[in-house]
C-alpha cells in the first residue's frame, strides 16, 4: 500500500520501477493502397508496402510510478515543441491500446519524438510515430513481465498496437516489403496485423530506392481519416476493394518473379487510383498540384526513353515517391537533378531507400 500526494491508498503494482525505452521506426510508402476502412481501424483491402530507411521516427518513452489514481501521460514533445494537438492524440491513443497493456495504467509517461525528416516536408509522420511509440509500449511490457518472449509475439503485437493508431502504422515494425491484411495467397495474413513478406523477393526488388520530391510542403487540406471515411459513399468502393486484392495477389507474383515491367504497371495504377477516390468521393478533393502532373509525364517519357524501371506512388499528397531497383540510381538521380527538382518545393528531395526496418536503441548506442 502506498500513500500518493493525492492522498489516495491503493496498490501500487510496481512501486519501484522507473525507466526508459528507446525506438527508431521508420515510414513505408504503400504499393498496394489501404484506402478505406471498417470499425475498429479494419481494413477494406489488403494492402503491400516498402519500409524506408532514412524517413523515421526516433520516440523515447520514460516511465515512473503513477503518482494519481491511474497513469497518465505527463509530458509529450514532438521535435521538441510541445505540441498540445498532437498530445492529445496520444492521449487518446494510449488509452484505446490500454486493454492490450493494461500495466499503463500503473505509470505517468513521458514521449518525447524526433523525426528525421522535417515536420513540414509533407511525408505522412503517422505510420513512423505511431509504430515508434507502439514498439516502445511492448518493449516496457517485455522489460515487465518477459512477455512477449520471442521476437514473433513482439512484433506481431507491437504491429496489432500501432494498427489502432494509424492503419499504415501496422507496417512500419517490419523491414522490407510487408502486407497488411488478409490475402487469400498468404497463409498467415491477417487484418489485425502485417506481416512481412521478404520469403520470396527476387533478386533485382531487394534493394530498392524510393526518391521523394517535396512538391508542396503544406499540410494535408483533407485528412487521412476523414479521406477513409469518404470511401464509405464512393460509389466505386466495392470495384475497388476487389481491384486491390487483385492487384495484392499480383504483386506477390510479380515480387517472387522479377518483372520489372508488370510491377510499374501495378503500381502506377495504384496511385492513380487512389487519387481518382479522392476525386470521386463527394465531395471530391484534389491533392495533385501542377509540379505533381509535370512529375508524372517526366517520368513516362524518361521510362520510354531508358527503358529504366522507375514507377512513381503517391501518398495522400502531392509529393511524388520514384521507387526503382537500386541499381539503376545513377541515372534516377540524374534525372531527378536535371529535370525533376525544378518541381519540388525549394528544390527538395529525399534520397531514400529500404532499410531494415526498426531498431531498438539501448543507452550503449547513444
Ligand atoms: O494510416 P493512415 O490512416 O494515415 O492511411 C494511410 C493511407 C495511405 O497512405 C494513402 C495509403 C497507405 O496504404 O499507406
Amino acid at each position: 500500500m502506498q500513500n500518493n500526494d493525492d492522498g489516495f491508498n491503493r496498490v501500487t503494482a510496481f512501486p519501484e520501477i522507473s525507466g526508459s525505452v528507446q525506438w527508431r521506426s521508420p515510414s513505408n510508402i504503400a504499393l498496394v493502397k489501404y484506402w478505406g476502412k471498417r470499425k475498429g481501424q479494419i481494413p477494406e483491402n489488403p494492402s503491400i508496402s516498402i519500409t524506408l530507411k532514412k524517413s523515421h521516427t526516433e520516440t523515447l518513452l520514460g516511465y515512473s510510478p503513477a503518482k494519481g489514481q491511474s497513469g497518465i501521460l505527463t509530458g509529450f514533445s514532438l521535435d521538441r515543441r510541445e505540441l498540445p494537438a498532437f498530445k492529445e492524440r496520444i492521449d487518446r491513443y494510449l488509452s484505446q491500446i490500454g486493454d492490450l497493456y493494461p500495466f499503463l495504467k500503473d505509470f505517468d509517461l513521458t514521449i518525447s519524438s524526433t523525426n528525421s525528416f522535417p515536420h513540414s516536408s509533407g511525408i505522412a509522420s503517422s505510420a513512423s510515430a505511431l509504430s515508434a511509440i507502439a514498439l516502445c509500449v511492448t518493449s516496457m511490457e517485455r522489460m515487465l513481465f518477459s512477455s512477449p518472449s520471442d521476437d514473433y509475439s513482439f512484433f506481431r503485437k507491437a504491429s496489432y498496437a500501432a494498427r489502432i493508431g494509424s492503419g499504415s502504422a501496422a507496417r512500419s515494425v517490419y523491414p522490407g516489403y510487408v502486407l497488411w491484411g488478409s490475402a487469400a495467397e498468404i497463409p498467415h495474413s491477417a487484418n489485425e496485423y502485417a506481416v512481412p513478406l521478404n520469403d520470396n523477393i527476387h533478386a533485382e526488388f531487394k534493394d530498392m530506392g524510393d526518391a521523394i520530391l517535396i512538391v508542396d510542403e503544406s499540410p494535408k487540406p483533407v485528412s487521412s481519416s476523414k479521406g477513409h471515411s469518404l470511401m464509405e459513399s464512393n460509389p466505386w468502393a466495392t470495384v475497388r476493394y476487389r481491384q486491390a486484392e487483385m492487384h495484392t495477389g499480383r504483386l506477390i507474383e510479380v515480387l517472387a518473379a522479377g518483372d520489372a515491367e508488370e510491377f510499374v504497371r501495378i503500381v502506377e495504377k495504384e496511385a492513380m487510383t487512389l487519387h481518382s477516390l479522392m476525386m470521386s468521393s463527394y465531395p471530391g478533393y484534389i491533392l495533385l498540384k501542377p509540379g505533381t502532373l509535370q512529375i508524372i509525364e517526366k517520368v513516362r517519357q524518361f521510362r520510354l526513353d531508358t527503358r529504366v524501371p522507375l514507377a512513381f506512388t503517391l501518398d495522400a499528397g502531392p509529393n511524388v515517391h520514384l521507387i526503382y531497383p537500386a541499381r539503376f540510381r545513377e541515372s534516377v538521380k540524374n534525372l531527378i537533378e536535371q529535370q525533376l527538382v525544378v518541381h519540388c518545393s525549394k528544390g527538395r528531395w529525399i534520397d531514400d531507400n529500404t532499410g531494415e526496418g526498426p531498431v531498438e536503441i539501448t543507452e550503449s548506442d547513444s
